[in-house]
């Protein structure tokens, strides 16, 4: 049976975007456009054309350079923000408005200082406006997460009456646990009248680390759609990262779930965005970090020497990275050193390498990491014969 598609909702050029020191101009965002849509992302969410002319410029540009993915603006549940996403996605192939407005009690108190039956007017108002304009309109409900699931429902429900096609529901703050955002997809699929019309979809922020973990529990209870930013970029601890949600689909291949993502394009993805918004990923990042496959210490060096399953769940190869690798440390040993040298064209007895090992460890000791220019130095200063 064929694993049914999730969505991918790449919002790296409008939620990720919106993080300081992160900002792109009008040529980077089509230079990340270009390549999401090589990625197979389904959606790009382009920008937010409302909030600057070079953003509107920007979406309007994306949406006449896209041909396959689904290209979409933000709005808030304002007359004038609509209507200026809706000209500047005139130019799409597949165009989707984003619209929506914070439902948790929090957002309705004190940001928008208004009433929930008010709040359902202006979300109904906004997705009826929208519809003038496209087909495809989505519709979020800011602070879901934080928001009671009668009312979210209600929500919800109004918001498909008026013409939503794909229902958002956000963990704007990072706030739920994963059983809990599951438990609300879940609720929302059980209590909404309609909702097997659209698509619900995920959009979860970092702020306890859990954004990754919710979005799969969202989708593993329902929604079918992820909105997700490359290397996890985003307002404050980050969005989910697309790398790691479309790695869990396919390293689970029981769950009969999978992406359109073509995963060898990932570490390049990675690694254009980071440079361009001049965001370093961290080494430790999953799937895109420098260190997501080396491996630095003896017991686990010696296992992936032997056989890189013991310690490696996923081939490098397959998410664009050319191998892993053994990193050589004050904490490597015998089997790492004879394999790096023998990379480097030295072949070792077993009594030359017991030599070239002690001759190693007084260096690794000294310094963080030894490297190859390190080991041709050691073989000839310490007269290390092959
Ligand atoms: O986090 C959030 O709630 C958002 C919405 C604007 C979709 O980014
Ligand atoms: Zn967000």
């Amino acid at each position: 049976m064929a694993a049914e598609k999730i969505q991918i909702f790449d919002t790296t050029l409008r939620d990720g975007e919106q993080v300081p020191g992160c900002k792109l101009n009008r040529d980077e965002k089509l230079i990340i456009a270009e390549q999401l849509e090589r990625l197979g992302v389904d959606v790009i969410e382009a920008g937010f054309p409302v909030s600057s002319p070079g953003d509107f410029e920007a979406v309007q540009a994306i949406a006449a350079q896209t041909r396959e993915a689904t290209v979409c603006g933000l709005s808030r549940a304002v007359e004038n923000d609509i209507r200026v996403a809706a000209e500047a996605l005139k130019p799409a192939r597949y165009p989707r408005i984003h619209t929506g407005i914070g439902t948790s009690e929090s957002h309705i108190l004190h940001k928008l200082c208004s009433t929930q039956d008010k709040v359902l007017e202006r979300a109904v108002a906004a997705v009826k406006l929208a519809k003038s304009f496209v087909e495809d309109v989505e519709f979020y409900a800011e602070d879901a997460g934080r928001t009671a699931n009668d009312y979210l429902a209600r929500v919800c429900e109004a918001a498909i009456k008026a013409g939503a096609t794909v229902l958002n529901i956000p963990d704007t703050t990072g706030y739920c646990l994963p059983d809990e955002y599951g438990a609300k997809i879940k609720y929302l699929r059980e209590n909404v009248r309609g909702i097997d019309k659209v698509c619900l979809s995920t959009h979860c922020h970092n702020d306890l680390g859990l954004a990754t973990a919710n979005s799969i529990a969202g989708v593993l209870n329902g929604a079918r759609q992820i909105e997700c930013t490359i290397n996890g970029v985003g307002e404050r601890a980050g969005n989910t990262a697309l790398e790691e949600v479309v790695m869990i689909l396919r390293q689970h291949p029981y769950l009969q779930l999978d992406t359109n993502i073509t995963s060898q394009r990932l570490a390049d993805t990675s690694a254009l965005v980071s440079a361009m918004m001049g965001m370093p990923v961290q080494p430790n990042k999953a799937i895109v970090g420098s260190n997501a496959f080396s491996h630095s210490s003896g017991i686990h060096q010696d296992g992936v020497i032997k056989n890189r399953e013991t310690y490696e769940i996923i081939d490098p190869r397959t998410v664009g990275v050319a191998d892993s690798s053994i990193v050589l440390t004050a904490r490597s040993g015998r089997a790492a050193l004879a394999y790096r040298l023998q990379k480097l064209g030295y072949e070792f007895d077993r009594p030359a390498l017991n030599k070239a090992y002690a001759c190693f460890m007084q260096m690794a000791d000294r310094q963080k990491e030894v490297v190859d220019n390190d080991l041709h130095l050691l073989v000839e200063q310490e007269n290390l014969v092959a």
